[in-house]
């Protein structure tokens, strides 16, 4: 089995490298090659997906991503920019399908900006859409104002939209994913102001028929938003387009205290998929060794898991984590006093000696 490694900029280089060494002390065999992207790939290449990043990936099994940007790129035209990397290979790999947990673990209870009453036993997952919407919608861009009070004046203006098939697939895996948890989806959307959500309603409507076992609602996404810091525990599956779904995942992932703890997986219709974790590339505190490993090893179980078919392994690591958690090691982001605080490479090696 082929593994891409494309460590990108910032923190992530550190956190790959933890995840790696976690992959060699399972006892399997994985090929493994590594390619740059993001701000790397511009520096290497002058593209943020250089060509033979974007072959690696197709042609491997998994892909394991650890993060891009950085401010220095802020400047580049929009297309030379570090994020395009990960929107290029969601595009060209079609993984459409991003599953975000937000599990607060019971170690961490302290580390939320919530009451623990509120968030203890948290345990979400937002399936958000991840190739079409807004993001990906023509046209777009900047022109001259056609009509309206502001003719003649320049308006940017982007394409939000979804085609049946989009919304029928991506409600199909989290229909799927809720039969295999408490059978609690919520669908949301904001029916009430906009066509494209209206239609994303009736479709997935159309899809609970062929899952009656799962319970179906329906929330607006500002609703949604103020639920999920209100009752957050109301939630178990949340399905959304790819704006929503990326503004409420952020917001789900501040919950349980540390983005840095938080794993993705992003899928194809074949569980092929890129593997990440939730946070970005961190550039304010790269090179440091202080960067939070643990979302990247967890990103590592749910390729295990999802991708390579190795169910068992990805087992091992998710225990491995919970006990370096339970024997108080803390990276500086879910530090609290009386744990003992320890840096990348260290938290790294406290995963790999809890897993031998
Ligand atoms: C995410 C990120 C990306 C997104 C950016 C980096 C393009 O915020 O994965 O949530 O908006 O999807
Ligand atoms: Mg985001």
């Amino acid at each position: 089995m082929k593994i891409a490694i494309l460590p990108g900029d910032g923190i992530g280089p550190e956190i790959i490298e933890q995840a790696v060494k976690v992959l060699n002390t399972l006892g399997e065999k994985f090929e493994m090659e590594t390619a740059p992207v993001g701000g790397a790939g511009y520096e290497a290449y002058g593209h943020p997906l250089p060509e033979g990043t974007l072959k690696l990936a197709k042609e491997a099994d998994a892909v394991l991503f650890g993060a891009v940007g950085d401010w220095k790129y802020d400047q580049l035209v929009r297309d030379l920019r570090p994020e395009q990397a990960i929107l290029g290979l969601r595009k060209n790999l079609s993984l459409f399908a991003n599953l975000r947990p937000a599990i607060l673990y019971a170690e961490l209870a302290g580390a939320s900006t919530l009451k623990p009453e509120v968030v203890s036993g948290l345990d979400i997952l937002i399936v958000r859409e991840l190739t079409g919407d807004i993001y990906f919608g023509q046209p777009r861009g900047v022109r001259i104002c056609p009509d309206g009070p502001f003719k003649g004046e320049r308006e940017g203006f982007d394409t939000m939209r979804y085609a049946e098939t989009e919304i029928r697939r991506i409600a199909h895996v989290a229909f799927q994913a809720a039969r295999k948890r408490s059978k609690r989806l919520t669908s949301v959307d904001k029916a009430n102001v906009l066509e494209t959500f209206q239609f994303w309603k009736d479709i997935v409507t159309d899809v609970h028929k062929e899952y009656p076992e799962v319970t179906l609602d329906h929330m607006y996404v500002d609703n949604a938003a103020m639920q999920l810091v209100r009752a957050p525990k109301k939630f178990d599956v949340m399905v959304t387009g790819n704006m929503f779904g990326d503004i409420l995942s952020d917001a789900a992932a501040m919950l349980t205290g540390s983005i840095g703890m938080l794993p993705s997986a992003s899928l194809d219709a074949h569980n092929k998929g890129l593997y990440e974790p939730s946070h970005g590339s961190a550039p304010d505190i790269a090179g440091k060794g202080i960067a939070n490993p643990l979302a990247t090893i967890l990103s590592t179980a749910m390729m295990l898991r999802y991708s390579l078919n190795k169910a068992e392994q990805a087992d091992r690591i998710e225990i491995a984590v919970k006990k370096v958690l339970t024997q108080g090691l803390r990276t500086p982001d879910i530090y609290e006093a009386g744990a003992t605080k320890v840096g990348t490479s260290q938290m790294g090696d406290a995963v790999v000696k809890a897993l031998m």
